[in-house]
This record gives structure tokens, C-alpha cells and sequence, in this order.
């Protein structure tokens, strides 16, 4: 597709996000699996239900600007999540909370690329004054970042202090 247009360049995003989110749909579950912190598995949990909502509210922006919802695949997120599951294949061979401090900080660089994708989508769609879009990319940057900081208070909320320990 050509991008010569901030229109074209805001749906060539949005395409990707909506692969990147449909990635993570999958690559979630296994992150819950994998922690031993029960409320890290938690998280990762409630937010596999959150993204399902954003896979949604990407395609409805698609919508709701007159194209179709088809992905692109987003290689930087298959990027992210591979290292995160290189980290999974340690399971068992390191300490529960070692991996646990790994995991929280795979999710975290995936919320930094989502925050930032969604930050540039969203002062695009302001800028080209489609405000429906504005409003359900908003209410997903706002997940993001809760997101973000609730695995910022678990870590250090003892995972980080129980890693260093090196508790099996
Ligand atoms: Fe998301």
C-alpha cells in the first residue's frame, strides 16, 4: 500500500496494531501459565480479557473510517513476544521468581510499544478530527497504561526483592 497520505499511514497503523493485539491474544495465556506469582498470572489474565476488548475496538476504528479489518503483520511484536518465550523455556531450570521478574519484563516492553503506537494513532486521528476513533483508541491507551503500572507494582511489590534472593 502507498503511504504518501497521514490518512494511509494511520490505517497501514492501525492494521498493524490489530495484529500486534491479536498476537498477544495468543502469547497471554501462556504467559499466565508460565507465572508462579499468583497474582502475575493474575494480571496476565485479566489482561488477555482486555485485549480481546482492543483487537475489537481496532477493528471497529477500521469501521468506522470505511475500510476493511484486515491485519498486517507486526513484526516488531513477534519480535517481543520470541524473547519473552525464549524466556518461558527456562521454566522449571531457573528460580519461579527470576522468571517471574522476566515475564513481568517482557509484558512491559509489549505495553511501551502499545503505548506508543496508540499515543501516535491517537494524535493522528485528532489532528484529521475523527473523533470516534480518537475516543476508542483512548480508552485502550488508558488500559495499556494501567496495564503498565499494575505490573510495575507487582514487581516491586516483592517479586523484584524475591528474584534477588533467588527463591526457587
Ligand atoms: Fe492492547
Amino acid at each position: 500500500m502507498a503511504t504518501d497520505s497521514l490518512h494511509e499511514l494511520m490505517i497501514d497503523g492501525l492494521r498493524d496494531i490489530y495484529n500486534a493485539e491479536q498476537q498477544l491474544v495468543e502469547a497471554l495465556p501462556k504467559m499466565a501459565t508460565a507465572a508462579a506469582d499468583p497474582g502475575l498470572a493474575n494480571a496476565f489474565r485479566s489482561h488477555l480479557q482486555e485485549t480481546e476488548g482492543h483487537v475489537n475496538r481496532v477493528a471497529e476504528a477500521l469501521r468506522a473510517l470505511g475500510e476493511t479489518v484486515s491485519g498486517k503483520k507486526c513484526e516488531a511484536m513477534e519480535g517481543l513476544i520470541e524473547e519473552g518465550s525464549e524466556l518461558l523455556k527456562q521454566k522449571g531450570k531457573i528460580p519461579d521468581a527470576v522468571l517471574d521478574a522476566g515475564l513481568i519484563a517482557a509484558a512491559q516492553k509489549v505495553e511501551h510499544y502499545e503505548t506508543a503506537t496508540y499515543g501516535t494513532l491517537i494524535a493522528w486521528a485528532r489532528t484529521m478530527h475523527h473523533g470516534e476513533v480518537t475516543e476508542l483508541l483512548e480508552q485502550t491507551l488508558e488500559e495499556e497504561e494501567k496495564a503498565n503500572d499494575m505490573l510495575s507494582d507487582l514487581a516491586e511489590g516483592g517479586i523484584n526483592e524475591m528474584a534477588n534472593a533467588g527463591a526457587m
